[in-house]
């Protein structure tokens, strides 16, 4: 066993600026690439208003999200055992907003979350569409963000101002790109370096992209039978990106190996300060 202080969860959110460009199947997924290498998994779904990723895996959660906040059960008791060794902590669908909670439920919320903290080893947050207080507390809290975006114009016109309101808040962290439904690696890369040639000139910051998912049409047949596509279609091209996706970040050192206040601390300061 590992001493509590020198193990950490690495925490990573997944975000967007426009809604639909897969933010819930790439969490799942990627999730489930990660806990195939033996890693403890959690995915989070922080979607508050409109929480799906327990369809998305097939999974009927007894517990979610709102009752942790409302102090029923600690974020551990919540977890609900999913398909693929995946650990699920549903999302409370139609419950509050994050900035409504009272004080003492935020600070169970956050001396809950650290339990997470200890007992797994990549915990991913699937976030709401867009650039809501919530959306980017919870982004600037987590050790890395992936932004998620499509090639239409309108998605990378979204996903740069993801990338935008991130940066403007110190300590963004590391904000990487993922470019999702790409017919190949070369729109991939001409959606990603758009948006990195903008963030250099307006905003001054280097951006990163961890890779491309492709446009596949298992994702939606894998929707619609409600199993992830890693498990349900393993030999399509969609779960070929994400286990290279799943290398990439696994094979890196984590960010969240750097010094400084850990992923619950920036979370609290985010939930009393900028949400507050
Ligand atoms: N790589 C892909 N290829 C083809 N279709 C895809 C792909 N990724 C996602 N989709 C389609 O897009 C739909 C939306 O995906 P998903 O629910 O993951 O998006 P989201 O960003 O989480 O949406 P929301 O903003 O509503 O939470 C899926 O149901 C699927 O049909
Ligand atoms: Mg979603």
């Amino acid at each position: 066993m590992v001493s509590g202080s020198e193990r950490r969860a690495r925490f990573l959110a997944v975000a967007s600026g426009k809604g639909g460009v897969g933010k819930t199947n790439l969490a799942v997924n990627l999730g489930l690439a990660i806990a195939a290498q033996g890693k403890r998994v959690i995915v989070v779904d922080a979607d508050i208003g409109l929480a799906n990723a327990d369809v998305l895996l097939g999974v009927q959660p007894r517990w979610n999200l709102g009752h942790v906040l409302s102090g029923e059960v600690t974020a551990l008791e919540a977890l609900t055992p999913a398909p693929g060794g995946l650990f699920l902590l549903a999302g409370a669908s139609g419950s509050r907003h994050l900035s409504d909670l009272e004080p003492a439920e935020r600070d169970y919320l956050v001396r809950s979350l650290q339990e997470l903290e200890a007992y797994a080893e990549v915990v991913f947050f699937d976030a709401a569409a867009g650039i809501s207080r919530n959306v980017i507390g919870l982004a600037l809290a987590c050790d890395e963000v992936l932004v998620v975006t499509a090639p239409e114009p309108t998605a990378i016109a979204d996903g740069y101002a993801v990338v935008k309101a991130l940066s403007r808040e110190k300590g963004a962290g590391r904000i990487r790109l993922v470019v999702n439904m790409a017919a190949g690696a070369a729109e991939a890369e001409r959606v990603s370096g758009r948006i990195q040639a903008v963030a250099r000139k307006f905003l001054g910051i280097e951006v990163g992209s961890l890779g491309f998912v492709p446009l596949d049409d298992h994702v939606r047949q894998a929707v619609r039978r409600k199993k992830p596509f890693l498990l349900e279609f393993p030999e399509a091209p969609a779960a070929d990106g994400v286990r290279s996706l799943a290398e990439s970040l696994i094979g890196e050192e984590p960010a969240s190996r750097t010094p400084g206040p850990g992923f619950v601390k920036r979370f609290a300061s985010a939930l009393h300060g900028a949400l507050g």
